[in-house]
């Protein structure tokens, strides 16, 4: 039932908000598990919180989060309608990258949080978003490819923080939108990929 589905993923938001696996908790003000509905067919993985989200408890909401407004707004898809959420909950200290070991701690809650949401496409937005699904491949060859892997479709793309911080990169990332618009309308279909086996995945960490 959808409000079940919907108080249990309230449930592992609240304890993203308690955690202290890692010890990226004493560093937060506030942990930002995600915002969106339930229902949501497209979600959005980004790396960590940043300042503004870290003050704010949501995802997106600085420089880079309102660029993704405007991508998304530029192909007709209503950011209300999509779930946006990081693999970190927790900002690391001046925003450097995620370590391994936060990544593997936080990373239950990114589970549990795909399983209840089943989203159709599941976007990754950089390369540590990105790694989770396909820690071998190299951004700037998958980017905008729409990938099945079992029952969930990925479709890698640039963080749009790193467009923001090199322009020529935006023609790509804006590409990327409308590609994913096309997905979204079945103009588009993912190819089917055959995942490496566990062991070679999590040899990575
Ligand atoms: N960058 C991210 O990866 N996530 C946010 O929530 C904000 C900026
Ligand atoms: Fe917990 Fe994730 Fe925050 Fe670490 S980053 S304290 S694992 S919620």
């Amino acid at each position: 039932m959808q409000t079940d589905r919907k108080e249990a993923l309230e449930r592992i938001h609240d304890e993203v908000r308690r955690c202290t696996k890692c010890p990226l908790h004493r560093g937060r003000t506030h942990a930002v598990p995600g915002t969106g509905p339930i229902e949501a067919d497209i979600m959005f993985i980004g790396e960590a919180p940043g300042f503004h989200e870290d003050q704010q408890g949501i995802p997106f909401v600085g420089a880079a989060g309102q660029f993704l407004s405007q991508l998304l707004e530029q192909v007709g898809i209503d950011r209300q309608r999509v779930f946006i959420t990081n693999v970190i909950k927790c900002r690391p200290p001046g925003n450097r990258d995620p370590q391994n070991e936060e990544v593997l701690a936080c990373k239950d809650y990114l589970d549990q949080q795909i399983a209840l949401i089943q989203p159709k496409i599941i976007v990754t937005l950089g390369r540590h978003s990105m790694a989770r699904a396909f820690p071998n491949e190299k951004i700037s060859l998958v980017h905008g490819q729409a990938r099945q892997v079992g029952d969930l479709v990925y479709f890698p793309m640039f963080h749009p923080a790193a467009a923001l911080h090199r322009p020529t990169l935006r023609p790509t990332v804006e590409a990327d939108f409308t590609r994913l618009r096309e997905l979204l309308d079945g103009k588009i279909k993912p190819d089917v990929y055959e995942a490496p086996p566990e062991a070679e995945q999590l040899s990575l960490f």
